[in-house]
């Protein structure tokens, strides 16, 4: 199979030296990224500055911003059979960029963002390869997952609690529940991000058989 993955946070500039990003690690996305190498599948991994090396073998494409993000993906889509957003998209960017450092002042000031683009969103409604998407979430996780599954047209969703420091954004470990479309749950209990990454990969080749099945009828 060929894999698309992205993985990492993206980091919008306020001037030339400050951005607005989360703590994504990339962890995660490396993880799913080595274990589908490790299956002999081809791999792109679209990456935002990451903490860990990535895997030998993936054909890497390094961005930025959101919207690097958004033309990487959409770019890389004619050769995919899954997509996995595995990526901590920063949901906003300043509506200007400054291109001085911001000097210090005495008072405050409030800085105007505007949000950028929905890459799951904008993907089309048929299309021929899977998309899995990741839903990081502080609280609600089930009724958000389920939400954003629906919303973003997903194929599946694997949704983890970020609101701890064991689990999920910077951790080694992850501990993650899978949504997928026909109303399936699975539930993967907490492990090494390296196992979630097998799982996931084992989970995700099944869902592509399942899929090329239908399509031979
Ligand atoms: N995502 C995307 N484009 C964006 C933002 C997010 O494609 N501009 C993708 C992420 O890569 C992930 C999924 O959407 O696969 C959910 O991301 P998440 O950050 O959990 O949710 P948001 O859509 O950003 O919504 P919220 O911040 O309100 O939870």
């Amino acid at each position: 199979m060929r894999f698309v993955v992205t993985a990492g946070p993206t980091r919008e500039a306020i001037d030339p030296v400050r951005f607005i990003s989360n703590r994504s690690s990339g962890k995660m996305g490396y993880a799913i990224a080595e274990a589908a190498l490790a299956k002999k599948h081809q791999v792109t991994l679209i990456s935002g500055p990451a903490t860990v090396p990535p895997p030998r073998g993936a054909e890497v494409i390094s961005i930025t911003t959101a919207e690097e993000l958004y033309c990487a993906v959409h770019r890389s889509l004619r050769h995919c059979d899954a997509l996995v957003m595995c990526a901590a998209v920063s949901d906003y960017k300043p509506a200007i960029r400054s291109d001085r450092k911001i000097k210090k002042r005495k008072s405050g000031f409030a800085l105007k963002l505007v949000p950028v683009r929905d890459i799951l969103a904008s993907l089309p409604k048929r299309r021929g390869y899977l998309v899995i998407g990741f839903a990081a979430e502080t609280h609600d996780l089930k009724k958000n997952a389920k939400k954003k599954l629906r919303e973003k047209n997903c194929d599946a969703i694997v949704a983890n609690d970020v609101s701890g420091t064991k689990t999920g954004m910077e951790s080694d470990e992850n501990e993650v529940v899978i949504f997928f479309r026909d109303g399936e749950i699975k539930r993967i209990s907490r492990a090494p991000k390296k196992n979630i990454g097998r799982e996931l990969v084992k989970i995700i080749s099944k869902m592509w058989e399942k899929s090329l099945t239908k399509k031979s009828w």
